[in-house]
């Protein structure tokens, strides 16, 4: 059975606040689809999926991590921790598709025998089996909350280490000033017509001033909600780096080089004028196509129908950040 739904302007924020190319590849997808008449549900329809068949679906591949301290400093936010049948089924990553409904398709991820190489301009040049990442750095969970470029937030459980803990173990030399950090890509592995997004600049690659990446509040996870990480997050590890827009959040990462200058990455390369490289969190400077003063809350429901929240400078991370951005 053919079951795609389009939805109406005002039931899809994703359109308003999706970059024009990828809006562009989606639409090219969409039309592809229902030419080939390829049953799939291809919209974020919220609310509309058997929320208990689903659960075990979306921690398919994951396993508890129990005993993971919760690190007190961080667990306090102003708002509930969004539910995982809400986040886990909510995602960017784009290597897997052009809309939130990826989950399925990220199941191909190949995450066994994962290796993080550690390079550029650094003392230790090393790489790591994330079984030794998870072994070595302590693991903590941290509530933080996550404001994506596209106007929607959520609250979530992240469990992982602070990144200063890397730095310190590779020692950078004193030429290092930005970390170039790589996502996995293998044009193979992702699933069918339409997902390659091919005339995109990939790898997906962002970058971090080495200051930022020092910064406490700065983090690699490695699971979420008391388990390993579903790979629609970016199994087995990515960044998580709260003050600023969701897409300086690399997932999958293979690949980390410190460097004296400032790398280019992946939606800057694409769109500069709509993604800076800083991409702090910012409610006073709109997006060009779209405000940033307030967020819907990804909830129940459709998406218009989501709670709206003010944005916060720096996500209201400002008070261990602000003084990074002062000149
Ligand atoms: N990392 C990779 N490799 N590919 C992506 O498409 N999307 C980014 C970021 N990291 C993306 C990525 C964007 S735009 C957002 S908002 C977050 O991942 C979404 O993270 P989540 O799906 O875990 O909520």
């Amino acid at each position: 059975m053919v079951l795609i739904r389009i939805l109406k302007s005002w039931e899809l924020p994703e359109r308003e606040v999706t970059s024009e190319t990828a809006f562009l590849n989606r639409r090219r997808f969409l039309k592809s689809a229902i030419a080939a008449g390829i049953g799939a549900t291809v919209l974020p329809i919220l609310g509309c999926q058997n929320q208990s068949q689903t659960k075990s679906e979306l921690i398919k591949n994951t396993v508890p991590l129990p005993d993971i301290p919760r690190n007190p400093n961080f667990a306090q936010v102003d708002r509930p921790v969004t539910k995982q049948i809400f986040a886990s089924r909510y995602n960017n990553f784009y290597e897997f598709g052009g809309t939130k409904s990826i989950w399925r398709n990220a199941q191909s991820l190949p995450t066994e025998n994962w290796k993080v190489e550690i390079g550029g301009l650094v003392k230790n040049p090393r790489t790591y089996d994330i079984d030794e990442i998870q072994k070595k750095f302590p693991l903590e969970e941290r509530i933080y909350r996550f404001r994506c470029v596209e106007a929607w937030s959520m609250v979530v459980p992240w469990i992982g280490f602070p990144m200063k803990r890397l730095i310190e173990d590779v020692e950078p030399t004193s030429a290092a000033k930005f970390v170039r950090f790589t996502s996995f890509y293998d044009p193979q592995i992702t699933t069918g017509p339409g997902f390659h997004l091919g005339s995109l600049p990939w790898p997906y690659v962002e970058g971090l001033r080495i200051e930022e990446m020092a910064n406490d509040q700065a983090f690699f996870a490695t699971g979420i909600y008391g388990r390993t990480l579903p790979k629609q997050h970016g199994a087995p590890i990515r960044m998580v780096i709260p003050w600023k827009y969701g897409f300086k959040g690399a997932k999958s990462i293979v690949k980390i080089e410190f460097l004296d200058r400032q790398p280019a990455t992946f939606w800057n390369t694409l769109v500069p004028k709509e993604y800076g490289f800083e991409a702090n969190v910012n409610p006073t400077k709109p997006h060009p196509r779209w405000s940033q003063a307030t967020e819907r809350v990804v909830g129940d429901g459709p998406a218009m129908s989501w709670e709206r929240k003010p944005t916060l400078p720096y996500n209201g991370y400002g008070e261990y950040v602000a003084q990074l951005y002062q000149t």
